[in-house]
């Protein structure tokens, strides 16, 4: 039996948190394996809308059981606000939430590094969540980090105020003015703490390993997207994970012949919230009636997202990165009422046509080359058959599958659960 996997194929905000609860009746186990409270889940159902920013996708489904793996860092402050605001729903979150004891904790000095740092890059900074998500990992690969399973021993608060004093003199070094109250940041984050051990602890690695000779049907989630992996993301303007499929082996301590299908997820057209290059991004109406009408505001920080057209250079490349089996089309009813779709089909580089993403993606090096497709009018929130979808959306469909090779199973045409497309 292997894992599936489910990632973004874009800059993140692809629709993940939806496709993972549509998924999920049919898994025994969701895992997040990367990233962080960086990370906004959207689901909705039953007229309510939820965002998730540590928890796996698949909470709301009481069969299962969702494992926040040693790849992801988490804050217990939003874990804790995360598990409060789930209280409605009755989910017996302490059976149902298991954490691995390798995952690193977020602490309070890692926001206050985040802001220092982003602040004193001014008009390059990153335009991070501020979770502290880079500082974090910085001190995991650094080996200074505090992880879950310290919690349980005896010397926690030593090794806390060793790395909270470590990060004090850091601060120290920015040149930039960050306020704060660590006696107000600590009282909230040690309550938290609090909360994080009402929850499971588990050697996630074993526990999967096990499930998976067990036969347990797995499906990973991944966080952000493939163009914000640390490595072949738009370096540096990206996260501190690897967001590929690779990051679900080492975020869940699986092997790569664990992993069966690699979902691909992606929107018709594309977004990015932050700072970084983006090809395709359009300036003029249509990104502006993409943002409008997709409401492209981020669900972590309410921040707008930049939008324009798909780019099959871009996702060709994140679906070889990851080995992707299925691809998902999310928003497909933003699209409708465009006279025509513009699709991305090579770039100008250096006075040369290419259709591969070079080293040197910013806009002074590389110009999008574009082929047009004819739109549709018709209203798709309200369509469950794949047969009843415009013949122009269906062709959309069918050149996408084409340049990538890779079939398109679902299509998505609004926010609801119910509003998924199984194209089979
Ligand atoms: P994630 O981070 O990949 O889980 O995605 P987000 O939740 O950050 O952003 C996706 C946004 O699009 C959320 O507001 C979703 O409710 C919404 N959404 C997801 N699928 C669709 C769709 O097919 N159509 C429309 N109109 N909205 C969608
Ligand atoms: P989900 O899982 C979209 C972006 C930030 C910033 C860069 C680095 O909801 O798709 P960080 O906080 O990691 O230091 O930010 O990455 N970013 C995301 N963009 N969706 C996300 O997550 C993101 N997580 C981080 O905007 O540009
Ligand atoms: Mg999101």
């Amino acid at each position: 039996m292997a894992i599936n996997l489910l990632l973004g194929l874009q800059w993140g905000d692809e629709g993940k948190g939806k496709i993972v609860d549509v998924l999920t009746a049919g898994y025994d186990i969701i895992a997040r394996f990367q990233g962080g409270p960086n990370a906004g889940h959207t689901l909705e159902f039953e007229g309510r809308k939820h965002v998730l920013h540590t928890i796996p996708s698949g909470i709301f489904h009481e069969d299962s059981v969702n494992i926040i793996g040693n790849g992801v860092v988490i804050d217990p402050v939003i874990l804790s606000k995360e598990i409060a605001e789930l209280t409605p729903y009755n989910l017996d979150i302490e059976h149902r939430l298991l954490v691995s004891r390798k995952a690193h904790l977020i602490l309070p000095t890692h926001r206050l590094l985040d802001a220092a740092s982003e602040a004193s890059k001014g008009k390059a900074k990153i335009g991070s969540t501020l979770k502290g998500i880079g500082p974090t990992y910085m001190d995991k690969t650094g080996r200074n980090g505090l992880r879950v399973g310290d919690i349980e021993l005896p010397d926690f608060m030593e090794r806390y105020r060793a790395l909270v004093e470590k990060h004090i003199n850091m601060l120290g070094n920015y040149g930039v003015q960050i306020d704060y109250d660590i006696e107000e940041l600590e009282k909230e984050w040690f309550a938290a703490i609090d909360v994080l051990k009402t929850l499971t602890f588990i050697d996630s690695e074993h526990y999967m390993n096990t499930a998976i000779k067990e036969g347990k049907k797995i499906l990973a989630e991944g966080a952000q997207g493939s163009m914000l992996d640390v490595d072949f993301g738009t370096y540096p303007f990206v996260t501190s994970s690897n967001t590929m499929a690779a990051g679900a082996c080492t975020g869940l301590g699986v092997a790569p012949s664990a992993i069966g299908e690699v979902y691909g997820i992606f929107k018709a057209y594309t977004t990015r919230v932050g700072s970084g290059p983006f090809p395709t991004e359009d300036f003029g109406e249509d990104g502006e009636k993409m943002c409008m009408v997709g409401r492209e505001y981020g669900a972590t920080t309410g921040r707008r997202r930049r939008c324009g057209w798909l780019d099959i250079p871009q996702m060709k490349y994140a679906c070889a990165l990851s080995g992707v089996t299925q691809l998902m089309m999310m928003k497909a009813d933003v699209l409708s009422g465009f006279d025509e779709i513009k699709v991305c089909t090579h770039y100008m580089y250096m006075g040369k046509k290419i259709d591969y993403l070079p080293y040197n993606i910013e806009e002074q090096y590389l110009t999008p080359v574009y082929t047009t497709l004819p739109g549709w009018s018709e209203d798709l929130t309200g369509v469950t058959d794949q047969n009843a979808l415009p013949e122009n959306l269906k062709s959309y469909i069918a050149y996408i599958e084409e340049q990538l090779g890779v079939p398109v199973t679902i299509v998505s045409v609004g926010p609801d659960r119910t509003q998924t497309i199984m194209r089979g």
